[in-house]
């Protein structure tokens, strides 16, 4: 397998896919998770090291650096932007800041020596994706330039004796033309990684692991929420256990109608045994009175637990709980993570986490070393339906926190049906796939209106679209006006309660995707 070091670029996650999809396992570590780091390298023994790209300027003090050791270890190493930097720094070389940042495509000219691995197979010019505001002035003489642009004069460097090869554009973007050619170099042809990373493989694996575990009638426990992870999880399990496994569905009353729907329809329709718990009183009366957005959450997510902890109980026999994590849940919640501050602006992303009664279960969770297109290509195997595998993210406290303020029976229902009204349009103007997230927020101001030559004094709502790649940053969707304008007009003229929309055209940073 292959090591990728994660220096906090934005494409670390990229380089990491790529690889898998060349068909080669990968693993992906913050460069601070040293000790990790160093029980990985000398006890799984990697055949390749990637140092990725990040924001820093090795001259500046306090910029992370790897330590010398790892040249003598004899295992190959490619540096991509600040990866390349640090090892030029680390030799001896000299970085200064570049004239001209550089951002974008380049016309990258190969300078090689024909029996460089690296860039084998690729033509003498490509076009490159550069992202940097440093270069390398001094290259340490163990080196040699195998690559420059117009305005980088050392765009790729090789050692002249070790496998260490370093560029200073983004091979595992996609406008890199020859990218994929040039990871694909330096797996095979530098690292002699042979082919081991195949999902067919992985879910056969994954099978049969959970029937070895899984034993004399124990039963296996399952949170469910209607999402692809959890759908993926379930439908695992179940190929492994069949029955043994208990899948619980907590009713919030804080879904979507279209979403509700969809989760009793395909429980109906599938194999695995589901219960699904109505809690929507439950959830309306420990709401009532509360309009803090953090003690809505904690509300929520502490309800969610008591009932599944309730209901837990009903099934005996239980020594596992099973979880929907995936591999991209494990990176961002390492401690050193660039993402993990998001967690002190919301209490997020998790209305369950692990109550302390489970604690004592055994976890099982089939899908942690895989990243979310690889779920939902297993998915896909599986045979669950297109619209759960490529469905929106829908938070844990749904429409709670898309009402604003106090929430109560008749706003969760208005709501509902401009919500089902975006659905319906965002489909019929073929716009669902291209966003990353559509939705409604209910705001508690009322304001008049007209409808039908009668005065109206109704609540206003907020529409957000948003595209991003990761949901730590995201921009507001540029939708077309006859869209907005049809979605507007059919909100405020088919749902009693609302009689205005504006769009949200703020991007995150620095607001948030949500308004709560
Ligand atoms: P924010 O509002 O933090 O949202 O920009 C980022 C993404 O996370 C979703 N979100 C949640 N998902 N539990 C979840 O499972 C939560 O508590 C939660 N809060 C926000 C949000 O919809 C967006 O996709």
């Amino acid at each position: 397998f292959v090591l990728v070091l994660d220096f906090g670029s934005q494409y670390s996650h990229l380089i990491a896919r790529r690889i898998r999809d060349i068909g080669v396992y990968t693993l992906l570590y913050h460069y601070k998770e040293i000790s990790v780091i160093s029980h990985v390298i000398s006890k799984k023994k990697p055949k390749g090291l990637i140092l990725s790209g990040g924001p820093f300027s090795v001259y500046e003090t306090g910029s992370p650096l790897i330590s010398k050791d790892i040249f003598h270890l004899n295992i190959p190493i490619f540096g991509i932007c600040y990866g390349m930097q640090m090892i030029a720094f680390l030799f001896g070389g000299k970085i200064k800041k570049s004239r001209y940042k550089e951002y974008g495509k380049s016309n990258l000219i190969i300078d090689s020596p024909p029996n460089n691995n690296l860039f084998s197979g690729i033509p003498d010019k490509s076009i490159v994706w550069m992202s940097h505001f440093d270069e390398i002035e001094n290259l340490p003489k163990e080196f040699q330039i195998i690559g420059h642009t117009s305005s980088c004069n050392i765009a790729a460097f090789s050692h002249f004796s070790k496998d260490i090869y370093a560029v200073q554009f983004h091979p595992e973007v996609k406008n890199t033309e020859y990218g994929i050619s040039v990871l694909k170099n330096f797996i095979f042809h530098i690292c002699k990684c042979s082919l081991n990373w195949k999902l067919n493989n992985f879910l056969k694996n994954s099978i049969n692991n959970i029937k070895k575990r899984v034993k004399n009638k124990k039963k296996v426990l399952l949170g469910f929420s209607g999402g692809v992870d959890s759908f993926v999880t379930a439908y695992i399990i179940h190929k492994a256990i069949g029955d043994s496994l208990n899948c619980i569905f907590v009713d919030t009353g804080l879904l979507l109608e279209t979403e509700k729907k969809k989760i009793y329809s395909l429980c109906k329709k599938m194999h695995f045994s589901i219960k699904i718990v109505d809690a929507k009183n439950q959830f309306l009366s420990k709401l009532t009175g509360i309009v803090d957005p953090e003690t809505k959450r904690k509300v929520i997510g502490k309800e969610f637990i008591s009932i599944f902890q309730n209901e837990s109980k009903k099934i005996k026999n239980i020594e596992f709980l099973a979880q929907g994590t995936i591999y991209s849940d494990i990176i961002e919640s390492s401690v050193f993570s660039k993402k993990h501050s998001s967690d002190s602006i919301k209490s997020h992303h998790n209305v369950g986490g692990i109550p302390t009664t489970f604690k004592k279960l055994k976890l099982i969770e089939p899908l942690k070393k895989l990243f979310k297109d690889e779920v939902r290509k297993i998915g896909k195997k599986l045979g669950i339906p297109k619209e759960i595998l490529y469905q929106h993210p829908f938070p844990g406290p749904g429409l709670g926190i898309r009402i604003i303020g106090e929430i109560n029976e008749n706003k969760i229902s208005i709501l509902q049906q401009a919500e089902n009204i975006l659905l319906q349009e965002l489909i019929n103007y073929e716009i669902y796939d291209s966003v990353s997230q559509a939705f409604i927020i209910l705001l508690p101001v009322k304001s008049v209106g007209i409808k039908g030559d009668k005065r109206t004094y109704e609540y206003a709502a907020i529409l957000r679209v948003i595209n991003t790649e990761d949901f730590m940053t995201a921009t507001f969707s540029h939708l077309s006006y006859n869209f907005l304008e049809k979605v507007s007009n059919r909100i405020t003229n088919e749902v009693d309660g609302i009689n205005r929309i504006a769009y949200d055209i703020t991007s995150k940073p620095p607001s948030t995707i949500e308004w709560e």
